[in-house]
């Protein structure tokens, strides 16, 4: 089993001391639990890869402590520098293009001309990465195209000994993975939907040209089939068979139905059901008593449009 760090001061010494040795350590971000390694060292990144078993030609987000480091290895353009201002450090991922001096790793970028960027807000991640001084690339801490892990308990779980070093830091707070911005040509395009909602970012890009869903898709890790749970998903179920689990949202008004039920959010409040998404998706499928989960619909709106996504290819 994976060996579980608290992050005081000799715990982030020793996950620093590990990147620096090139290996992998799993870390809490403000999104979701991230599996990293030093940008800038080839083995290093390999690793990621086979821990995931993730096809090399998905590329990989480099994480940064400071926007200084950050600037060493990207072009920032007019429109970056507007979404940097609004949203950094947080969970916003921008593909800029590549400054020809970085030093990050073709097997990072999948031989791209671009790399995705982000500044993490969580403090862990920051005493980390401001520690460590580059760039590490950091996939969700996860098994290729499964559930994503929101706790260090679902990394453990379900990475093994894949993940010899987990930094405990409880239960992400978005509880969804960064929202992706490709601001490497004229025009803003969005890649995937994510913690930030789109009508935020529209308040600082205007319209936004998406790409979030195609068959040859703008970020090569946006198949339609990810977030595989092992039990089949059922979208905008009413009401779940009597071996269902039932995954609502909303203030409970028809009769309870499912052998199990989860609600995302009693209020009705989209960030709150965003945060536990994962979370009772991980409970469920721990099941053996159920044959499926009956999900309730979900509005589309803010951050609705994330949650509505990640349901979508969990069902494909
Ligand atoms: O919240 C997050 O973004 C988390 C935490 C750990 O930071 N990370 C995460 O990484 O979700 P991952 O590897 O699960 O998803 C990254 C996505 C993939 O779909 C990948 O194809 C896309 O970003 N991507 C990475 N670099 C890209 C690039 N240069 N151009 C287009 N898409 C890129
Ligand atoms: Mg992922």
């Amino acid at each position: 089993m994976p060996r579980l760090i608290i992050p005081d001061e000799n715990g982030l010494a020793a996950a620093v001391a590990a990147w620096r040795d090139g290996d992998i350590v799993a870390f809490p971000t403000e999104t979701v639990y991230g599996l990293g390694a030093d940008a800038t060292n080839a083995e290093a990144v390999a690793r990621i890869y086979a821990a995931k078993g993730r096809p090399a030609h998905n590329p990989l987000i480099a994480h940064f402590g400071d926007r200084l480091t950050l600037e060493q290895h990207v072009e920032m353009s007019d429109l970056a520098e507007e979404l940097a201002a609004r949203f950094w450090p947080g969970p916003l991922t921008l593909v800029m293009n590549k400054k020809p001096e970085s030093t990050i790793v073709d097997a990072a970028t999948a031989g791209l001309p671009t790399v995705a960027v982000r500044l993490p807000s969580h403090p862990v991640a920051q005493q980390l990465l401001r520690q460590f001084g580059k760039p590490v690339a950091a996939p969700s801490a996860n098994p290729s195209g499964l559930l994503t892990a929101t706790t260090p308990k679902h990394v453990a779980q379900n990475m093994g000994d894949k993940a010899p070093l987990v930094i405990i830091g409880g239960r992400t707070p978005h509880g969804l993975e960064s929202t992706i911005i490709d601001v490497s040509g004229v025009k803003p395009k969005l890649l995937r939907h994510g913690a930030i909602a789109l009508e935020e970012l529209k308040l600082v890009v205007g319209d936004l040209e998406q790409n979030t869903t195609s068959e040859m898709p703008a970020a090569p890790g946006q198949l339609l089939k990810h977030y595989a749970p092992r039990h089949p998903l059922r979208l905008n179920a009413l009401s779940a068979e009597p071996d269902e689990a039932f995954l609502t949202f909303g203030p409970h008004l028809g009769p309870i139905s499912g052998k199990a039920q989860r609600n995302l959010s009693e209020q009705g409040d989209l960030a709150e059901a965003a945060a536990n998404l994962f979370m009772a998706l991980h409970e469920f499928d721990a099941r053996d008593d159920i044959s499926g989960i009956a999900v309730m619909p979900i509005p589309t709106n803010g951050l609705g449009a994330a949650i509505n996504d990640r349901l979508h290819r969990a069902a494909a």
